[in-house]
C-alpha cells in the first residue's frame, strides 16, 4: 500500500510529485505529503485526508526546489494523521524518507535509536529508516541508505534525499513495487507506471534487494547486500498517459466499466491458431508432458481476482477434467496445502503486488508448482518470479473497484480452459471451435452489456436507500452472485450478500423482506430452471426480485420484478458478461449516494501488505 514518487531534474519539483501522487492515490489516500529541496534545507509539508488537502495548502505556501519526494498513504502503523504521514525526517532535518511497506524490526530499532539519543515524533515504522539514515550518513547519501537498509527486517520500496546533497535521490525496493523513469536530463521514482506517464515511457523495474543512486545524470544499480553494481534493463511502456485519464468520465469506474469491450479484445489479440482452431499461450511454459502429467490446478488470488479464479475453475474442470481447487491467498498459506511437481498453480492479480497472492505464489513454487501468473502489470513482483505468465492486457485500472481487470482475468481463465483441454485431449475439435467462436463474439457482445447504463441507473435510483440486498447465483455464475455483492459493499457500503442459490433456504431465506432486494443471476445453461425456482420463492416472500437473464427470455420475465438482459453466450462464459449490470447498480448506487466511488473508505488499491 502506499504510493511513493520521487522527481530530480530542471523542472520545479512539487507540481510533478503532486500530478504524480495523483496517479497514485488508488494505492492509500489517507494522507499525504512531499519534501522538496528548497536552496540548502529541506522543507515538508504533510497533511492528513485527500491528497486536494495538501495540493492546497502548497497553493497556500508553495515550495520550489528541483529535487523532492512524495507520498500518499494507507496506513499501517499509526493513524492517519499530519504527524504520521511521511515524508519522515531524522533529528536534524538534513534527510527526508517516504515509504511503502512494513519494517517489522523497528521496534527494536527505534528503541536502539532512542537509546543513542534520537527523537522520534511519529507513530510510524518508517521513521526508524530516516533516523538509521542519519546514524550511517558520513557525506554519501548512497552508502548511508545501503548501510540502512542492511539493519531493517520487512518490505519497503524506499526514496531518500538529503540537503547536503542536491544531485542526489536513492530508493531501493525489498518486496513493494518501485520503478524509475527516465527523461531528457531528469528521473523519476514511483510506485507504478501512470506516476511518470506524463513525462516518460522510458522506464526501469527495479528488482527485491536492489538500490539506485540517481543523479541528474542517471541512475546506477546495486545490489543492497553486497554493494555490487547490477545490469538494468530498460523498457518502453506501451500505456500512454491518456488511458490513466478518466476520458470525460465522472469517475474512472465508469469509464473502466466502458472500456472492457476494448479491453476483452486485447485480451484475446493474438492467442488463437492462424486458423483460429485452437489456443495459442506462449507465455504458458509448461510443455506437453507437463500438462499431461498435472493431477490438479490450484488457484490463488484475492478478492474479485479470486472470484475471477472460481469462474475459471467451472471452465477448467469442464473443459479439461482436471481438478482445480481454489483458496483465497491468506487462507492458503496458513493450510498446510497438497502441492506438488505436478500441481499447476495459477496465480492471479490485477496488480501483481498483492501480499498474500505473493506469499502464495512462494509457497506453490518452493513445493514444486509450476505456478502460472495471470497479471495486468508488466512488471510486477508476480510476473518476475512466476514460471509461467499470461498478460490480460486491461490497461491501467485506477478506480479502487476492479471491473475491466475482473472480466479480462476469467477471459484468460477461459484461454487457459480451452489450452488445457487442447493439450489433453479432453475437448474435442468441434467442441473447440464453438467455445472459440463463443469467445470471439464476447468483445462485441460486451459493447451491448456496457449501453445498458441508463436502465441500470434507472434500479439505482430506486434502490440505493435499501439496507441490505442479496445476490443469488448457481454454477459458474455463482461466483458473480459473491462479485455482484463485493462490489456493492466496497463502493456503496450497503450490506451485501453473495450466496449460491440453493443454500438460500439453509439460512439467506430469513433475510427476504419487501425491503431486501435479491439480485437473480439466471442465465439459460443447466441451472437456469433450478434459478427459477429460487426466484419464486423469493416471490413467495414477498421479496422484490431483479434478475439478469438472456435478451429473449420471455419466461424470466413472468417472475422477476425486472430483468437486465445481456446476450445470449457459452454458459461457461456467461459471467463476463453477467457481472456488468452489477458492476453498474453498485456503481450508479454508490454515485446516487454521493460517495467517493473510486476511492472507497478503508480501501487501497494495491494490498502490498499482509
Ligand atoms: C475489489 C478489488 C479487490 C482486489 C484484491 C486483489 O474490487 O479490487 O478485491 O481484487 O485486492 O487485488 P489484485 O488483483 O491486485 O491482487
Amino acid at each position: 500500500m502506499c504510493g511513493i514518487v520521487g522527481y530530480i531534474g530542471p523542472e520545479n519539483a512539487t507540481q510533478i510529485l503532486i500530478d504524480g501522487l495523483r496517479k497514485l492515490e488508488y494505492r492509500g489516500y489517507d494522507s499525504a505529503g512531499v519534501a522538496i529541496l528548497t536552496g540548502s534545507e529541506i522543507q515538508v509539508a504533510r497533511r492528513e485526508g485527500k491528497l486536494d488537502r495538501l495540493a492546497d495548502a502548497l497553493k497556500a505556501e508553495p515550495l520550489y526546489g528541483k529535487l523532492g519526494i512524495g507520498h500518499t498513504r494507507w496506513a499501517t502503523h499509526g493513524a492517519p494523521s499530519d504527524i504520521n504521514a511521511h515524508p519522515h525526517s531524522d533529528c536534524s532535518g538534513h534527510f527526508a524518507v517516504v515509504h511503502n511497506g512494513i519494517i517489522e524490526n523497528y521496534l527494536p530499532l527505534r528503541e536502539r535509536l532512542q537509546a543513542n539519543g534520537h527523537t522520534f515524533v511519529s507513530e510510524t515504522d518508517t521513521e526508524v529508516v530516516a533516523h538509521l539514515i542519519e546514524e550511517h550518513y558520513h557525506g554519501d547519501l548512497y552508502a548511508a541508505v545501503r548501510a540502512a537498509l542492511c539493519e531493517v527486517v520487512g518490505s519497503y520500496a524506499i526514496v531518500a534525499v538529503c540537503s547536503d546533497n542536491p544531485d542526489t535521490m536513492v530508493a531501493a525496493r525489498q518486496h513493494s513495487p518501485l520503478i524509475l523513469g527516465h527523461g531528457d536530463g531528469e528521473h523519476f521514482v514511483a510506485s507504478d507506471v501512470p506516476a511518470v506517464l506524463a513525462h516518460t515511457r522510458r522506464v526501469t523495474y527495479l528488482k527485491n534487494g536492489e538500490i539506485a543512486a540517481i543523479t541528474r545524470a542517471g541512475a546506477r544499480v546495486f545490489n543492497i547486500q553486497d554493494g555490487a553494481e547490477v545490469a538494468t534493463e530498460e523498457t518502453i511502456v506501451a500505456w500512454d498517459a491518456a488511458a490513466a485519464e478518466k476520458g470525460g468520465y465522472k469517475h474512472f469506474m465508469l469509464k473502466e466499466i466502458n472500456e472492457q469491450p476494448t479491453a476483452l479484445a486485447e485480451t484475446l489479440r493474438g492467442r488463437f491458431s492462424d486458423d483460429r482452431a485452437g489456443v495459442r499461450l506462449p507465455g504458458f511454459k509448461l510443455d506437453a508432458e507437463g500438462i499431461t502429467r498435472l493431477n490438479k490446478v490450484l488457484i490463488i488470488a484475492c478478492g474479485t481476482a479470486y472470484h475471477a479464479g472460481f469462474v475459471g475453475k467451472y471452465a477448467i474442470e469442464k473443459l479439461a477434467r482436471i481438478p482445480v481447487e481454489i483458496d483465497v491467498a491468506s487462507e492458503l498459506r496458513y493450510r498446510d496445502p497438497l502441492i506438488d511437481d505436478r500441481t499447476l498453480a495459477v496465480v492471479i492479480s490485477q496488480s501483481g503486488e498483492t501480499a498474500d497472492t505473493l506469499a502464495g505464489l512462494r509457497e506453490a513454487k518452493e513445493r514444486g508448482a509450476h505456478v502460472l501468473a495471470v497479471t495486468n502489470v508488466v512488471g510486477s513482483s508476480v510476473d518476475r518470479e512466476a514460471d509461467s505468465v499470461l498478460y490480460t492486457y486491461a490497461g491501467p485500472e485506477i478506480a479502487v473497484a476492479s471491473t475491466k481487470a475482473y472480466t479480462t482475468q476469467q477471459m484468460v481463465m477461459f484461454l487457459l480452459a480451452l489450452y488445457l483441454g487442447e493439450m489433453r485431449g479432453t475437448l474435442p475439435a468441434t467442441e473447440r471451435a464453438r467455445y472459440i467462436a463463443a469467445l470471439q463474439r464476447l468483445p462485441e457482445q460486451m459493447k451491448t452489456v456496457v449501453d445498458i447504463g441508463p436502465r441500470v441507473r434507472e434500479f439505482s435510483r430506486r434502490f440505493h436507500g435499501v439496507h441490505s440486498m442479496l445476490y443469488l447465483g448457481r454454477g459458474s455464475n455463482f461466483p458473480t452472485a459473491l462479485e455482484g455483492a463485493l462490489k456493492l459493499k466496497e463502493i456503496s457500503y450497503i450490506h451485501a450478500e453473495g450466496y449460491a442459490a440453493g443454500e438460500m433456504k439453509h439460512g439467506p431465506i430469513a433475510l427476504i423482506t419487501p425491503d431486501c432486494p435479491t439480485v437473480a443471476l439466471a442465465l439459460p445453461g443447466g441451472v437456469y430452471e433450478k434459478m427459477l425456482s429460487n426466484i419464486k420463492e423469493v416471490k413467495a416472500r414477498w421479496g422484490h426480485v431483479i434478475a439478469v437473464g438472456a435478451e429473449d427470455d420471455d419466461e424470466l420475465r413472468k417472475y422477476a420484478d425486472d430483468v437486465i438482459p445481456v446476450p445470449r453466450t457459452e454458459e461457461l462464459f456467461s459471467p463476463v458478461l453477467a457481472v456488468v449490470p452489477l458492476q453498474l447498480l453498485a456503481y450508479y448506487c454508490a454515485d446516487y449516494l454521493g460517495l467517493d466511488v473510486d476511492q472507497p473508505r478503508n480501501l487501497a488499491k494495491s494490498v502490498t501488505v499482509e
